[in-house]
């Protein structure tokens, strides 16, 4: 626990990271933030609440392809009862990403409306997207980017030389993404984040991670952990289940005991391959 708190906090990253972030911001008509839907809370950064709280802001919650769908649909009605719009997506096979200009136009749609009262020209609406390393910033850009954008001109009054990807007559992008650190006071945030690798290993003893992930598995997907193992055992505790594991898949030492630091590997990289199914670790 005492190393979650120690690395819970890279102020000169975050620091630059959000200037870069309100520079920016005056640009635009409104925000994508990017959450991982395995992990819509501890994905959050809550500083990126506060910077974009006066821009309409449309949150998506990509990987849905690795998430529990049931979960997904709970947290799609949890951030629409707090108002904001949202969608979930897959952005590395595509799945839900032209939805998202629809979703746009329709956040914007009173704004526009109002615009086109005063007289005002049509203009495209500029937007860009937000979340912390691996959410799958850069994955959803090249996917929009790929679908009949073209890229524009540098913009005026952003420091470093960014370009706009055209998405249509009606919708800009900005190219580059804006990065947050995420932030984990709280050591479960930090296990999750580990879990889904949006933080490198070593960065959490790998030991307490793998418990962390037994124990949560063995309370919220007991019959997951069951039938991928093939455990006959209904005990589910973290030293026999590794001890399971370790046997089933080969996981010993020279000397024929349990080699648990590999069963830890496994069972993290079957975690992430979906091997246990689409799983949740937020819960509403
Ligand atoms: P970032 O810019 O926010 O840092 O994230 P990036 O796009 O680099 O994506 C991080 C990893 O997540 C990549 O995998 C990417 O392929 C994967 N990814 C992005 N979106 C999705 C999604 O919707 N579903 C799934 N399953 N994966 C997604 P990688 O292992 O780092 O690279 P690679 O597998 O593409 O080689």
């Amino acid at each position: 626990m005492n190393q979650v708190k120690q690395i819970q906090w890279f102020p000169g990253h975050m620091f630059k990271s959000l200037r870069e972030i309100r520079e920016k911001l005056g640009l635009m008509d409104m925000v994508c933030i990017l959450l991982d839907a395995r992990l819509p809370l501890s994905s959050m950064n809550p500083e990126i609440r506060k910077v974009t709280k006066n821009k309409p802001v449309l949150i998506l919650l990509n990987k849905m392809d690795l998430a529990d769908e049931q979960m997904t649909h709970h947290w799609l009605r949890h951030y629409q009862e707090e108002g904001y719009a949202v969608l979930a997506l897959d952005a590395q096979s595509g799945k839900n990403v032209s939805k998202i200009k629809t979703a746009a136009k329709n956040l914007l749609a009173g704004q526009l409306a109002r615009e086109k009262a005063k007289g005002l020209k049509e203009r495209p609406l500029r937007t860009m997207i937000l979340g912390i390393p691996n959410v799958g910033k850069s994955t959803l850009i090249n996917r929009l980017a790929r679908t009949k954008a073209t890229r524009t001109a540098n913009t005026p009054g952003v420091t470093r030389a960014q370009q706009w990807i055209k998405l249509g007559d009606d919708f800009e992008l900005l190219d580059t993404p804006g990065v947050l650190w995420p932030k984990f006071d709280d050591p479960k945030v930090g296990y999750h984040l580990a879990i889904t690798g949006a933080i490198k290993d070593k960065v959490l003893p790998e030991y307490d991670v793998a418990h962390y992930a037994i124990s949560f598995l063995k309370t919220a997907y007991p019959g997951r952990l069951v039938t991928r193992y093939g455990l006959d055992t209904e005990t589910l505790d973290p030293p026999v289940l590794i001890h399971a594991i370790g046997k089933t898949r080969g996981a010993l030492t020279k000397g024929g005991d349990i080699d648990e630091e590999r069963v830890y590997q496994i069972l993290l990289t079957d975690i992430r391959n979906k091997q246990l199914g689409g799983l949740t670790f937020d819960r509403p």
